[in-house]
C-alpha cells in the first residue's frame, strides 16, 4: 500500500511517500525557520502562509521522488494534532481536497505517536531489523516530552508527560537566555561540546515516584544564574549550556529507565527534535546497554518534523480500520 503523508503542524510543509508503512520511498520537507529566526520563537501568521504557499509544489516534488503519480497513491495520510491551528487547517484542507478528488481514504495521524513510529522507517538500502514490541516509546519534542506505553503501533497508553515545558522548549528558553538563537537545541548541543569541565550544576525537579517530568524549574534557574554571575570573570556561556544540557539529559534517561523496569520492557523507541541531540543519545544507549535494554533512534532528518512518519503511522491505522 503506497501512503501520501503530509505534515504541516508547525513550520514545516512535509510531504512524503511511503510503501507498506515502512520503506520511505520519498520524504520532502520545507521549511521556514530562517524567517522565524529573527523573532526567537516560530511565528504561526508566518508558517501557515508559507505552507498555503508551498504546499501544491512540496507535494509534486514529494510524488516526483517517489516515481509516482497520484493514480499510484493508495491512501492520505495526515497530522490532525497537535500543533499551530492555521498550519494544520493548511494540511488537512489540503488533504481532504486530494482525497475527496481521487476518492482514496484519508487517515488522521497523531503527530506525537508517529514521532515514535520513526523508529519502523527504512530508507531503500537499509535492512536494519525493525525494533519489537512491546516498547517504551519517549517523545522529546519542542511541544511535547511523554513516555508512552506501546502494544501495537495503534495502542499507546500515556505512562507520564511533562507538567510544564517540554524539553524542547526548555532547550529553547534557555538558549535565549544565553543569546544562543533559535532553534535552542542545536545551538545548547554545539556549545556545550566547547565547555571545560567544571563544577556548576543545575537541577532538573526530579518528581521522584511519577514518570512525569518539569523542566521550567531548571529553565529558571538558569535565568538567575545568569542575572547573578554574568558580569564575573569565570562566567562561561559554554559551561551553562553543559549543565543545562546533563541535567536534562539526566533525568530524560532515569525516567526511560524506569518505565522499562516497572513495564518489564525491553525495548525503548525514542522520537522527537531533541532525540537528535547526540549526548542525549549517547547516555541513553549507556544505561540502555547497563539494562540490557534495546534502544532505536530515528535517523538524524526523521528525528525532526517529517511527513514519513505520518505516512508510516497512516498505514498501520488505516489497516485496523479495513
Ligand atoms: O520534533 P520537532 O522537530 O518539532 C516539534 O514537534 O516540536 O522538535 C523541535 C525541537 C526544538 O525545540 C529544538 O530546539 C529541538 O527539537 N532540537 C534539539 C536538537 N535538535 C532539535 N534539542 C536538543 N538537541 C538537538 N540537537
Ligand atoms: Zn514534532
Amino acid at each position: 500500500m503506497i501512503i501520501l503523508g503530509v505534515e504541516t503542524s508547525c513550520d514545516e510543509t512535509a510531504l512524503a511517500v511511503v510503501e507498506d508503512g515502512k520503506l520511505i520511498r520519498s520524504n520532502t520537507v520545507v521549511s521556514s525557520l530562517k524567517e522565524h529566526k529573527k523573532y526567537g520563537g516560530i511565528i504561526p501568521e508566518i508558517a501557515s502562509r508559507r505552507q498555503l504557499q508551498c504546499i501544491h509544489s512540496v507535494a509534486q516534488q514529494a510524488l516526483d521522488d517517489a516515481n509516482v503519480t497520484l493514480d499510484d497513491i493508495d491512501a492520505i495520510a495526515v497530522t490532525v494534532k497537535p500543533g499551530l491551528m492555521g498550519s494544520l487547517l493548511v494540511g488537512i484542507s489540503f488533504s481532504r481536497a486530494l482525497a475527496v478528488a481521487l476518492n482514496k481514504p484519508l487517515i488522521e495521524v497523531d503527530h506525537i505517536k508517529a514521532h515514535v513510529y520513526a523508529n519502523f522507517l527504512r530508507k531503500p538500502g537499509d535492512d536494519r531489523p525493525l525494533p519489537k514490541l512491546p516498547a517504551v516509546g519517549l517523545v522529546v519534542s519542542g511541544g511535547h516530552t511523554s513516555l508512552f506505553h506501546i502494544k501495537e503501533f495503534n495502542t499507546f497508553a500515556l505512562l507520564g508527560q511533562t507538567r510544564d515545558d517540554a524539553a524542547g522548549e526548555a532547550f529553547d528558553k534557555v538558549a535565549r537566555i544565553l543569546d544562543l538563537g533559535y532553534p535552542g537545541g542545536p545551538a545548547i548541543e554545539k556549545s556545550a561540546l566547547t565547555a571545560k569541565k567544571s563544577d556548576l550544576q543545575f537541577t532538573c525537579a526530579q518528581l521522584p515516584d511519577t514518570l512525569d517530568f518539569s523542566f521550567s524549574g531548571i529553565k529558571t534557574a538558569v535565568l538567575y544564574h545568569k542575572r547573578d554571575h554574568s558580569d564575573q570573570p569565570d562566567f562561561s556561556v559554554s559551561q551553562v549550556a553543559r549543565a543545562f544540557q546533563d541535567s536534562v539529559t539526566h533525568v530524560l534517561v532515569k525516567k526511560c529507565m524506569m518505565a522499562c523496569q516497572q513495564l518489564h520492557c525491553q525495548t525503548l523507541l525514542v522520537g522527537g527534535g531533541v532525540s537528535a541531540n547526540k549526548y542525549l543519545r549517547e547516555q541513553l544507549m549507556g544505561e540502555a546497554e547497563r539494562h540490557q535494554i534495546d534502544v532505536h533512534f530515528p535517523s538524524m532528518d526523521l528525528c525532526l518534523d517529517n511527513a514519513a512518519m505520518i505516512a508510516g503511522l497512516g498505514f498501520h491505522e488505516q489497516l485496523q480500520n479495513v
